[in-house]
């Protein structure tokens, strides 16, 4: 935001503020819903006559242009000071153009095709009329029984904060008074998406130490990125609702971190208080949460229906609710909706922007590149364009129900916009080479008479494709769940289908990590394929028949049972370690009736291609504080394929104040090779990587041995180890 036009919108700001009555100031803070409604949040408003009378701030409405058309009429015409309304929607991986589910564009790594993605959809849903998007969310999760994993980032605290600044870069763009630009929002602050027992909106206790090494990053790196506003979490944080935690949002979010957007609540989470215990009615509420530090109420209007009177009464100070209001009122001018409240309001430019040839194709190349290479025995893949039978068999190869292969938040992604797996297969090798059959029905029931069907076909065919996982609603907001197993019993096709004794190569599609030994055991190959999106079956097709090789990795660790959750790659190192996975001793820290190692661990992908490391080398052994490590290591694409391969770098501080993550990534770098090319890749650690909240709570490093390892995943890595000293 330039410096002089800055300092011209506050003045705007304060001057029409001068001009507010109170009841006007809380309508800015009050957003509520248009035509769509959802079943657990009643609003019973007489929408037309509250927006007259000022009483509305924003609204997140899925509905025709006319009617934003009509409601912006009211706001900007009829009420006394015309201010316009903010239009919000939940754009989390696309408008129109849906791209993967975000955990699946976090197996990419790939920052710029991430951003992209957020350009595109902030341009799609622009065009339809609408100004906010309650997006990135950026929850580091290691619990996959929660069905939000999906929408975020994975487990790592490092690559959640690249993806936080890609995505708030690709909606608000470098000016949000472009016509293509629209106010992100970070959510949900702060560590929904570590709830005990992985139960969506259950209780969280984190240390203050783990909400600063694991939670809060991504949400700084937001901040720090320019983000305009903050959701927060429905959750407890230390039995404090994220809502009226005046810790995090005055202490943290707008004290340490200066935020100058506005924060927004989750939907009702305001009223929720009183479930949590922790306000006797509505009054209370309202009184806490503004008191605390929260801008703005989505849904629960105890805003507008309190605080005039807590105002009034001298219990909540009129300063607080300038301040909020202030906030908001800066991104309308700053979106240039005080100069023209229909600049996002044209149906013609809506028609030719949406779904055109050019996001597909970025949506085509993102979900590509998130799919992630698990297993590949006998190079069963790519396959060939050789003339052959293909069986394609599974609930997910050629579905357009349950939000399947698009994922739950698909905004105005239209199901029948779908490439379906048999659509793209069947472009592929011609309907004639094509059996298809369902071999379970939706949610993963597999009738005897139906895996029977599919036996039949899979004996008449030379080789076998499952598209087998879960179906669009088995993940997201309010989906967790205690059994990760495939869904129903479709391990039963896998078991019926590999007594065939055809070759078969599995295509997983799931919005969280499952548990699927025995696929992996009975299975040569299996491709991790997330929620594709729109392109889903040319994408898909893409990998599997090698005009794209697989670069994707891991963004969240698979475990081997449920049990073992959480299991994560920084993990303490304990006082009794086991010595390996082999290790069999009494008295070491392990699991006696499972395997201690994950199914598949962080940052593991496969190619078609072999990539190897060598010359690993350390610019110094010994730094001081204002030295820069330049850690190197050749990268050589020694295989049949072109290809890109994530490089990776994690740090372990061995002895520290606290007990240390084995292994912390501080950097990566994806680099696309030509077979029998080789590149030096060269990374920069400086102290600020070495820093880490000591046990008083500083945040400083206090030098000593480190180790640093690079490679292909966090458990294939090569070693070395430096010192810092000369810390004065
Ligand atoms: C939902 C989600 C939040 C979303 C909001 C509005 O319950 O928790 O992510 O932005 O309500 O739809």
């Amino acid at each position: 935001m330039p410096h002089g036009k800055s300092d011209h919108v506050h003045q705007k700001v304060d001057s029409l503020l001068a001009l507010m009555t109170l009841k006007e100031k809380l309508g800015q803070l009050n957003h509520l819903k248009g035509n769509y409604s959802t079943d657990i949040y009643e609003q019973n408003v007489d929408l037309n006559k509250a927006i007259a009378d000022g009483e509305v701030g924003a609204l997140t409405p899925f509905t025709t242009m006319d009617n934003l058309i009509r409601w912006q009429k009211i706001a900007t015409e009829e009420s006394r000071l015309g201010i316009p309304l903010f239009y919000a929607a939940d754009v989390v991986h696309g408008y129109k153009t849906i791209f993967p589910v975000p955990i699946g564009q976090a197996a990419s790594w790939d920052m710029e095709a991430i951003e992209l993605s957020e350009r595109i959809a902030a341009t799609e849903m622009a065009s339809a009329g609408l100004n906010w998007t309650f997006a990135p969310m950026l929850d580091v999760t290691r619990d996959p029984r929660w069905g939000r994993v999906m929408e975020g980032p994975g487990e790592d605290p490092f690559l959640a904060g690249e993806i936080a600044k890609a995505r708030v870069r690709g909606f608000q763009g470098d000016d949000l008074g472009a016509e293509n630009t629209v106010l992100a929002c970070a959510k949900h602050f702060v560590a929904y998406g570590a709830p005990e027992g992985g139960r969506d909106y259950n209780t969280v206790e984190v240390s203050q130490r783990t909400l600063r090494e694991v939670y809060l990053p991504p949400f700084q790196e937001a901040v720090e990125e320019g983000v305009a506003t903050v959701m927060n979490g429905f959750n407890t944080l230390n039995s404090i609702p994220a809502s009226a935690n005046s810790f995090l949002l005055r202490d943290i979010l707008k004290g340490e971190w200066g935020f100058a957007g506005f924060t927004v609540s989750d939907a009702n989470s305001f009223y929720e208080l009183i479930p949590h215990g922790v306000a006797a009615d509505r009054r209370e509420a309202a009184l806490k949460c503004i008191q605390a530090g929260s801008d703005t109420d989505l849904w629960s209007q105890v805003y507008i229906d309190h605080l005039e009177q807590l105002v009034s009464s001298g219990a909540v100070d009129p300063k607080l609710v300038d301040d909020a209001v202030r906030r908001v009122l800066k991104y309308k001018y700053e979106l240039g909706l005080f100069e023209d409240p229909f600049r996002y309001l044209d149906s013609a430019r809506m028609t030719k922007t949406l779904m055109q040839p050019a996001f597909l194709e970025a949506a085509r190349d993102l979900a590509r590149k998130s799919l992630v290479l698990l297993k590949n025995e006998q190079k069963l893949l790519p396959l060939d364009n050789q003339s052959r039978k293909i069986a394609l068999i599974g609930p997910l190869a050629h579905s357009r129900q349950y939000r399947d292969l698009m994922g739950n938040w698909k905004a105005a992604g239209d199901m029948n916009d779908v490439v379906t797996i048999y659509e793209g297969l069947v472009k592929r090798v011609g309907k004639e080479n094509v059996y298809l059959a369902q071999g379970c029905e939706a949610f993963g029931k597999c009738p005897t008479e139906l895996t029977n069907q599919a036996s039949a076909i899979a004996r008449k065919a030379d080789i076998v494709i499952l598209a087998i996982g879960e179906n669009g609603y088995s993940t997201g907001e309010g989906a967790s769940k205690t059994n990760l197993s495939l869904p129903g019993n479709q391990e039963d096709l896998v078991e019926a289908i590999s007594k065939t004794g055809k070759p078969v190569i599995a295509l997983l599609f799931n919005g969280r990590p499952l548990i699927f030994h025995d696929l992996k055991r009975k299975v040569p190959a299996v491709l991790e394929c997330w929620e594709p999106g729109t392109t889903a079956g040319d994408a898909v097709m893409d990998v599997v028949f090698g005009d794209y090789n697989p670069s994707g990795k891991l963004p969240i660790t698979f475990p081997n049972d449920v049990g073992q959750i959480p299991i994560y790659h920084s993990q303490l190192n304990t006082g009794r370690p086991r010595s390996g996975p082999d290790d069999k001793r009494w008295g070491v820290s392990k699991w006696s009736d499972v395997p201690n190692e994950p199914l598949y661990p962080f940052g593991y992908g496969l190619s078609y291609t072999n990539f190897t490391y060598s010359k690993m080398q350390l610019s110094d052994s010994v730094i001081s504080k204002a030295d820069t490590l330049l850690v190197s290591v050749d990268t050589t694409n020694a295989g049949d394929y072109s290809g890109c391969e994530v490089v990776q770098l994690y740090i372990q501080d061995p002895v520290a104040s606290v007990s240390r993550p084995v292994k912390a990534l501080k950097a990566f770098d994806r680099v696309c090779l030509e077979k029998g090319k080789r590149q030096k890749v060269v990374f920069h650690i400086s102290v600020d990587d070495l820093k880490y909240w000591d046990d008083k709570m500083n945040y400083k490093t206090d030098g000593g041995i480190f180790h640093v390892f690079v490679g292909s995943s966090s458990v294939d890595v090569s070693k070395m180890t430096f010192r810092l000293e000369d810390l004065q």
